[in-house]
């Protein structure tokens, strides 16, 4: 079994998304949930599923560097085979990044490379983008960076608007989320000194699902 830690910072829905696809006797096993906010609905979700939730607050702490030190030790008093990021909305540092390197997984709401940062929906309409996506990658250094393993491309629709884009992008994010997770958990996606590799064949950087 892959134990897995998942961090949140909001609603949770990539985090219900994983909790739906975990079965009994399965590759995954969600082992504990942490937010940097106590409020963050995805801490319920959680506890209604019977796994651990911790709340570390970043306001606490003096520096980026300090917060995730503490992140780090919370994360591995679970010993996680691989750690999911899951609209955790903190940037890490690369102390952080370095000590995960190859076990630690993103979603990003774009076709990255395009679209890194915040809020990207809105940016691919005004832009007028025919295609637009999510991203599943290994997190390095760089902010939105990383190889990616797994995305998802939808069509935007003729005067489609941002709710009902960021809607469709949402349910390709639950799709694919489980099945990059799945897919590390078997053994089968893992990082390359080149890359994002399944099943032993590097991933095009649009590895289209
Ligand atoms: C997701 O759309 C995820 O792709 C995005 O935050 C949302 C979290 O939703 N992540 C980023 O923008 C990372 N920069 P959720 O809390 O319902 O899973």
């Amino acid at each position: 079994t892959c134990n897995v830690v998942v961090l949140i910072s909001g609603n949770g829905s990539n985090l219900q998304a994983l909790i739906d696809s975990q079965e009994p006797g399965g590759p995954v096993r969600i082992r504990a949930v942490i937010s940097n906010r106590a409020d963050a609905y995805g801490l319920q979700r959680a506890q209604a599923a019977g796994i651990e939730t911790r709340i570390i607050d970043h306001k606490a702490f003096a520096n980026r560097e300090a917060f995730d030190q503490a992140l780090i030790e919370i994360i591995d008093s679970q010993a996680p085979q691989l750690v999911v990021l899951a609209g955790f909305m903190r940037i890490l540092t690369q102390a952080f990044v370095e000590h995960y390197a190859g076990r630690l997984l993103n979603i990003h709401p774009s076709l990255l490379p395009a679209y890194k940062g915040l809020d990207t929906h809105r940016r691919v309409l005004t832009a007028g983008e025919a295609e637009h996506g999510c991203s599943v990658h290994f997190v390095t250094a760089e902010l939105d960076g990383g190889p990616v393993a797994v995305q998802a491309v939808i069509p935007v629709q003729a005067g489609e608007d941002i709710d009902n884009l960021v809607r469709r992008v949402h349910a390709e994010e639950h799709r694919i989320y489980p099945l990059a997770v799945r897919w590390f958990a078997e053994g089968r996606l893992r990082l390359g000194t080149r890359g994002a590799m399944l099943d032993g064949a590097p991933l095009p950087t649009n590895g289209h699902v």
